[in-house]
């Protein structure tokens, strides 16, 4: 999604600065790019449609000691050179990230003071909302805070004006924005990860702060303090490149041994200590689980280990309709946010909603410097390190660990007993090795070869089975474009078996003991239809005349036999997407970190 760098400091370095830090937003997904800096008095704006490579192709290495940058994603108006940042209004140059709400009704009111528009967004309404309170107020500062007055909805800013040279003003709302300095200069950005190489000191905005910038200068208003607080980057969460792998989304996926590993290591080592050290899940009667995207599916599978094994109700939300929502939680429940970025808008709200109702939070996150790891009352990290491929992986891995540790700490509480604990433990150490042979023996290449052409892909499973269904699902859509459905295998004869025809793959996982006839004689139906039936399973199927391809995947624990029978599906979606020549690590149209609602 939208990215901001902003670089006041040494004139030789500034536009490079600017490129390289919207180079580490890239993988945040974008469609459109974009600079502006001061030069000899006046301002130049260079923009560009599409990669980062066509604005460099138009940007020139001049020297200015001031500059702002933006990664566009587009959502007022389409993606095109006109409606992407930098924006310009009278005095005012600025990038934004975030939605301007109340938009239609200010550019209304501006058009009756003479401002005319240029474009399709929301954005330039408020460079021009900010010029004119700068026209009244003569001062900066003032317009600011008239903007963060009248201005409704979420923003982060970097701005500039024509009458104060070399000078930088930001302002942020529910849009993440940070600080760093070096001695001689200062940044902006929207994430860490565009200034981690130039500097490890760090100051994030609070809400509503308004910062103005100068040469070795900071003056931050805010609502509570006026002081910026800086702390060190953890570096951890850098990207350190492909490693020799063609993509960072095939990179992750082999990572996934080592994601396990560290979460569990230390549980090996000092079961303990290491359970303690978890929160205290006792008092509650009742857990929520609130996430989007596939932190929603790892949420499903959190569900379903904590209700089958420790038996407390869970209820799973997705984000968006959860913030918006009569929601019944009391202070015996436990609401569980799950985000690899933590900076999800929608997650992030339903987090501040449940703060404000004190009730108690845990976030399972991946940024562990994000906003919602900051709020949160109680955090789980990932340790999964920086993921860079918009599709997760290994990150959705680490979080479906993280729910099989709660699950057994749940079960810890519930019976005192760390003799049953130990066993389930010494299955989970031999995860990752499990994982490193799945990799090497899985034939998907071949499947996917037989499949990538297909229009329509459907998924079926039942049970934990469907919620890993679901995951599949939208790994194969996001990256390949394929449309695609997971169904509850039993659900697919009440309309989706019409549209089986004549070869249509469907992808059918069965795992689940408990209920594997059932969702036999539901793919048998499928295949009786023409379907195309590949089988993902951990069990020897005695006939199998329904299935016209396998994938086996090693058995575990019931409780962990959901982390292993991700892994072959990340890998066929990763086999068509490749087959289908798509762009892999930035499929159109998504974004890594999704800021907006
Ligand atoms: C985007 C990403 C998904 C991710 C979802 C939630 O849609 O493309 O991969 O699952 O956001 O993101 P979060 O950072 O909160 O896990």
């Amino acid at each position: 999604m939208c990215g901001i760098v902003g670089y006041l400091g040494k004139q030789e370095k500034t536009i490079s600065i600017l490129i390289t830090g919207l180079k580490a937003l890239e993988y945040r997904g974008y469609d459109s790019a974009g600079i502006a800096y001061q030069k000899n008095n006046k301002i130049k704006v260079i923009k560009s449609v599409g990669r980062l490579e066509q604005l460099e192709k138009k940007v020139k290495l001049e020297n200015t000691v001031l500059g702002i940058g933006h990664t566009r994603w587009a959502t007022h108006g389409k993606a095109c050179t006109t409606n992407s940042h930098p924006h310009q209004s009278g005095n005012i140059t600025l990038v934004h990230n975030g939605i301007i709400e109340n938009y239609i009704e200010l550019k209304q009111m501006l058009e009756k003071k003479g401002y005319q528009f240029q474009t399709e967004t929301d954005t330039e309404v408020a460079a021009a909302f900010i010029d004119d309170a700068l026209k009244s107020s003569k001062n900066m500062i003032k317009a600011l805070k008239k903007a963060k007055e009248k201005l409704k909805g979420s923003y982060a800013f970097a701005i500039f004006n024509d009458l104060e040279p070399d000078t930088l003003y930001a302002m942020k709302k529910e849009s993440p924005l940070v600080l760093g300095k070096t001695e001689e200069e200062l940044f902006l950005a929207s994430d860490p990860m565009a200034i981690s190489s130039y500097t490890k000191e760090i100051c994030y905005l609070n809400e509503g702060s308004i910062v103005k910038l100068e040469k070795n200068k900071v003056t931050l208003i805010e609502e509570k303090d006026t002081r910026p607080i800086w702390k060190t980057l953890n570096i951890e969460n850098c990207n350190n490149g492909k490693n020799g792998y063609a993509h960072y989304m095939l990179k992750e996926i082999y990572e996934q041994p080592d994601v396990i590993y560290n979460i569990i290591n230390p549980f090996l080592k000092d079961p303990e200590m290491e359970f303690k050290k978890l929160p205290n899940f006792s008092k509650y009667k009742k857990i929520q689980i609130v996430a989007c995207g596939s932190a929603y599916h790892t949420g499903l599978v959190g569900k379903w280990m904590i209700e089958t094994y420790a038996s407390i109700p869970v209820e799973v939300e997705i984000a968006s309709e959860y913030r918006y929502k009569k929601v019944f939680y009391d202070k015996k429940t436990l609401v569980i946010v799950v985000s690899q970025s933590g900076e999800t808008a929608d997650t992030l709200a339903s987090l501040r909603k449940a703060n404000k109702d004190h009730i108690d939070t845990l976030a399972l996150v991946n940024v562990i410097t994000s906003t919602i790891a900051r709020e949160a009352k109680y955090i789980l990290p990932l340790k999964a390190g920086s993921e860079i491929a918009v599709a997760t992986t290994k990150a959705y891995l680490a979080q479906l660990t993280l729910f099989s540790l709660i699950t057994l700490k749940l079960k810890l509480e519930q019976s005192s007993n760390m003799e049953e604990i130990i066993p389930l433990l010494s299955a989970f150490q031999k995860l990752p090795l499990k994982i490193k042979k799945l990799l090497e023996n899985l034939k998907t290449k071949d499947i996917a070869s037989k499949i990538y052409k297909h229009n329509d892909i459907f998924f079926l499973g039942r049970s934990i089975d469907y919620a890993i269904c679901m995951e599949a699902s939208l790994k194969l859509k996001e990256i390949s474009y394929i449309h695609s459905e997971a169904y509850a295998a039993g659900e697919l004869k009440h309309g989706t078996i019409s549209l089986i025809e004549e070869k249509t793959p469907v992808l059918s996982l069965v795992t689940d003991t408990s209920i594997q006839e059932k969702t036999i004689s539901n793919i048998k139906e499928v295949k009786a239809r023409g379907a195309y039936s590949i089988v993902v399973t951990n069990q020897k199927l005695e006939e199998c005349d329904y299935c016209d391809d396998f994938i086996i995947v090693p058995s575990t624990e019931p409780l962990f036999q959901p982390i292993l029978n991700i892994i072959p599906f990340q890998l066929l979606a990763y086999e068509i997407a490749l087959l289908r020549g798509c762009d892999i690590d930035k499929p159109k149209n998504l974004a890594k970190s999704v800021t907006v609602e």
